[in-house]
């Protein structure tokens, strides 16, 4: 079996370059989830923030927008096509310093007021030491908030396609439980023990539960789904006339009648630094 590529690679790779050209959408889909992120984060005025797994920069551009010019934003990833796009975006409010690095072992400076991410931090290779750097990057009493899908099954908008496709291809062998990927805390409760081993204080799972618009009709959703996400990567290595199939099963499996909207479940994670 080959070896797995590591996560520098893979979103180095084609993944990133199709986040950062579908970044748009991406964010138009995802609008209601990142509501729920910001709305956990309760930024102040004058804080600062350090955005993880900042991809193409939303979270980092709306958090620069509530902080204002007087805060300051830190965003990181390893991906250098998403920050690319991340870059070239208009900005406002706070500065925004764009980093490319692993969260899992920079040297922040304990200076952030809070740390967010919209599902940046389900792929770490180590999560106790990349969540312990976390919170070494937090003033005492700093604030996490971060988002994370719940189950494949709670998630309809991925769900309806995956089981599409998996009635035209066999079901690949499941990632061990602590393997990085988008359902790496699938259960909360792992990742309030994570953040409890990492040094964390009162942390806590609460479940955002919003229908999401992944195509204003069938074959809109149909294209979304099967370019991002899990179901991409279950096609990635078909070849054409079975890709084919999947396709059209995924469009079979779409519901008819204009705008697509299926229901996504995440968890907002909070915890503090210790003072
Ligand atoms: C699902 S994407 C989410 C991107 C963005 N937050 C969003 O919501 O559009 C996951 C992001 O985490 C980044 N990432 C993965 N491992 C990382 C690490 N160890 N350090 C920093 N970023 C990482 C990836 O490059 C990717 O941009």
């Amino acid at each position: 079996m080959p070896e797995p590529i590591s996560q520098v690679e893979y979103w180095n790779g084609d993944v990133g370059e199709r986040w950062a050209t579908m970044q748009a959408e991406l964010d138009r889909v995802f609008a209601p989830l990142t509501d729920a992120l910001l709305a956990g984060a309760a930024l102040r005025p004058g804080e600062r923030v350090l955005d993880i797994g900042c991809g193409c920069g939303e979270t980092a551009l709306l958090a620069a927008g509530r902080i204002g010019p007087s805060g300051a934003v830190a965003a990181l990833d390893v991906s250098r096509p998403m920050l690319a796009r991340a870059q070239a975006r208009p900005a406002s409010g706070a500065p925004i310093a764009w980093i490319e690095a692993d969260a899992q072992i920079h040297a922040f400076a304990a200076e952030h007021d809070v740390v967010l991410s919209r599902f940046g931090v389900m792929f770490f290779e180590d999560s106790l030491a990349a969540f312990a750097n976390l919170r070494r990057a937090l003033r005492p009493g700093g604030r996490l908030a971060v988002l994370c899908w719940r189950t494949l099954s709670e998630n309809a908008w991925v769900n309806v396609a995956r089981r599409a496709v998996l009635s035209v291809v066999p079901e690949p062998a499941p990632s061990p439980p602590e393997a990085p990927g988008p359902f790496r805390f699938a259960d909360g409760d792992a990742l309030t023990d994570v953040l409890d081993r990492a040094g964390f204080a009162r942390a806590a799972v609460t479940p955002v539960d919003r229908p999401i618009e992944i195509g204003s009709d069938a074959e809109a959703a149909t294209r979304f789904a099967v370019t991002v996400g899990p179901v991409a990567g279950l096609l990635r290595d078909l070849d054409a006339p079975t890709r084919e199939r999947a396709v059209a099963a995924v469009r079979a499996a779409m519901p008819e009648g204009g705008l697509v909207r299926l229901g996504a479940a995440c968890w907002l994670a909070t915890a503090v630094a210790p003072e």
